[in-house]
């Protein structure tokens, strides 16, 4: 969360670099936005609430300067104000900052106590309080920014200069990512690459505990006082810059990415030579770790694993597996599961079981992320940037992940059949051929009014249906604010039920076979105390029933059934929102990359 972006180098392009920079960052938070840069010698500040447009009409792109920082917030110390946004200048120092000091209160009555105040409810005004107080006592930023690491606890990537040094930013990184762009008389900092890409294409991955001072020509890393070497990355043209391409938001337009993407992906996993595949008869475990949709597809990944290899896979929600006993060895496999690869929650728990020496691989769609360089086996996504808040490509290509997992754990130990294979092939060609038809089915619900302005709505499925439920209810609640919630169809009538009334809506997903007549009989109890039914189901199955609505989704056998079933509930999800007037891409109060805790 929070996007971060510094500049030196041309003074014609300064302003331009860091507002084209904050627009591709935008994605990390959107609450407020703001600017520092030097003229005539003197630190000058824009800052403005609300979205980076906001910023944008106050800032003159003719400006001309050498060296700027900019930042797009999502709030954790204080309300999402102009005097909250960043950057927060103290004495000589301006600074941008992602993550959270988690010591700000001990710090910041240390810092009243020797005459300072602040203006903000910030923690990133305590470190530049902290940072300046430090610089003037030692007179060289290098010092100064070293005591201060000594100082700080919590997560942050912080950008910086000096009024007095027109020649350097200043960098440093714990826990939250930092990425320098290595131009030619010209250098970027900022949280992601994509802030920079158009700019140039190599850059240097910052590493935890680590402070650099970048010059337009050189940069020097240090940690502990020692200078580092570093490597020099170079972007995967693979990761290609995304763009609306006619449609009105990102979330559309990345679920029609979907045919593509799968398409890619299981062509180059099943082609792909020198992919470093885990010894996976090692195992006699599984733990699938991660968070929000992604948790979501590691649920349907742990039903594969059941129904197709009768292996029992874990899942924990990263927030809960990291403070809790690591039931796991040297034959258990930990998936860790995440689109950004940066996501705070995953990455300390990738962490732990990096320091335990337990075996670890990642499904993760940001090349080089954080997460991909923790893990000892990486399958990438490949999904492409993905700029809405709410994942949708990113989620499909999960799930085929999972399947392309399956397939490789049960071919390495010999239980993979030829009447296994058939049905992987069948239920690929099928799953392709039938995708892009759907869009066009489900592309218009006349019946979304009857569920706006309900006080609740209810998503029930059993075994993967269940685990698709989650994903539906997350998808619409956090594009279209309406509330939902997800269960077990069978667990509804432990409690639950007592909340249906007459016109609830209650999604009812039903495309698992096995368990389609439980979960018919679980509808016809909501439909007896008038519920409204919307039932998902195979067109393959016996349809005379009496619900509401019909969504009839094409029956591509159980392996690549998920990825067809989500379809119809990305796209209600979006014109649900749509319908609503909301702003699509970018949902309140959320961010894409949770780098928070
Ligand atoms: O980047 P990650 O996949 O680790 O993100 C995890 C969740 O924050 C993410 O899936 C979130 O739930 C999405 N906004 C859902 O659409």
């Amino acid at each position: 969360m929070c996007g971060i972006v510094g500049y030196i180098g041309s003074k014609e392009k300064t302003i331009n670099v860091l507002l084209k920079g904050l627009e591709r960052l935008e994605y990390r938070g959107y609450d407020s936005a703001g600017i520092a840069y030097l003229d005539q010698n003197q630190i000058q500040l824009i800052k403005k609430s609300g979205k980076l447009n906001c910023l944008e009409k106050s800032v003159d792109r003719n400006l001309l300067t050498e060296m700027g920082i900019g930042h797009t917030r999502w709030a954790t110390h204080g309300e999402a104000n102009e005097i909250n946004a960043h950057p927060h200048r103290h004495g000589k120092i301006v600074a941008v900052h992602n993550g959270i000091i988690e010591n700000m209160n001990a710090l910041k009555k240390e810092l009243e106590e020797k005459g300072i105040s602040f203006v903000s409810d910030t923690d990133t005004e305590v470190f530049v309080a902290l940072l300046n107080d430090a610089f003037e006592k030692y007179q060289d930023m290098k010092k100064a920014i070293e005591y201060t690491m000594s100082k700080v606890e919590g997560s942050y990537a912080i950008v910086c200069f000096n009024e007095d040094d027109k020649e350097h930013l200043y960098v440093m990184k714990k826990d939250s990512p930092l990425l320098i762009g290595v131009g030619m008389g010209e250098m970027f900092v900022a949280s992601d690459y994509q802030a920079f890409r158009e700019f140039t294409k190599k850059y240097v991955l910052l590493d935890d505990f680590e402070y650099g001072i970048i010059g337009k020509n050189a940069w020097h890393i240090y940690k502990d006082g020692k200078e580092v070497e570093k490597k020099l990355e170079v972007l995967d043209e693979q990761d290609i810059l995304s763009n609306k391409e006619g449609y009105d938001c990102y979330m559309h337009k990345e679920i029609y990415d979907i045919p593509e993407v799968l398409t890619n992906l299981l062509t180059f996993y099943e082609t792909k030579e020198i992919h470093s595949i885990p010894d996976y008869c090692k195992y006699n475990k599984i733990q699938i770790v991660a968070c929000g949709s992604a948790y979501h597809a590691g649920c349907v990944g742990k039903n594969l694993f059941a129904h197709f290899a009768h292996f029992p896979v874990e899942i924990e929600y990263a927030s809960e597996y990291r403070y809790q006993p690591i039931l796991a060895d040297e034959h258990t496999l930990v998936i860790f599961v995440s689109q950004s690869g940066e996501t705070a929650d995953t990455i300390h728990c990738a962490k732990k079981i990096k320091e335990m020496h337990i075996d670890s691989l990642a499904i993760v769609n940001v090349y080089n992320s954080t997460l991909s360089r923790l893990t000892d086996y990486v399958y990438y996504m490949r999904a492409g940037e993905e700029r809405a808040v709410a994942t949708t490509k990113g989620y499909s290509s999960q799930i085929a992940l999972f399947i392309v997992i399956l397939r490789e754990w049960m071919k390495a130990k010999n239980t993979w059949t030829v009447s296994l294979e058939e049905q992987y092939q069948e239920g690929k060609r099928k799953m392709l051929q039938v995708i892009q038809p759907c869009f066009k089915n489900f592309e218009h619900f006349s019946w979304i009014s009857n569920i706006i302005s309900k006080p609740m709505n209810f998503f029930i499925g059993r075994q993967s249906d269940y685990a698709l439920s989650l994903e539906a209810s997350l998808k619409l609640k956090e594009v279209s604010y309406l509330n939902s919630s997800a269960y077990a169809a069978g667990e509804l009538k432990h409690g639950t039920i007592s909340l249906v009334e007459k016109g609830t809506p209650v999604f009812a997903i039903a495309t698992d076979k096995n368990t389609y007549e439980k979960t018919k009989s679980n509808l016809m109890e909501v439909k007896a105390r008038g519920a409204y039914v919307i039932l998902t189901t195979l067109d393959t199955v016996d349809q005379e029933i009496d619900v509401d609505e019909k969504i009839i989704v094409p029956d591509v056998g159980a392996l690549f059934q998920p990825i067809i079933t989500i379809i119809p509930f990305q796209l209600l999800s979006y014109q649900v929102a749509k319908s609503l007037d909301l702003d699509i891409d970018h949902p309140r109060n959320l961010a894409k990359s949770v780098t928070v805790e």
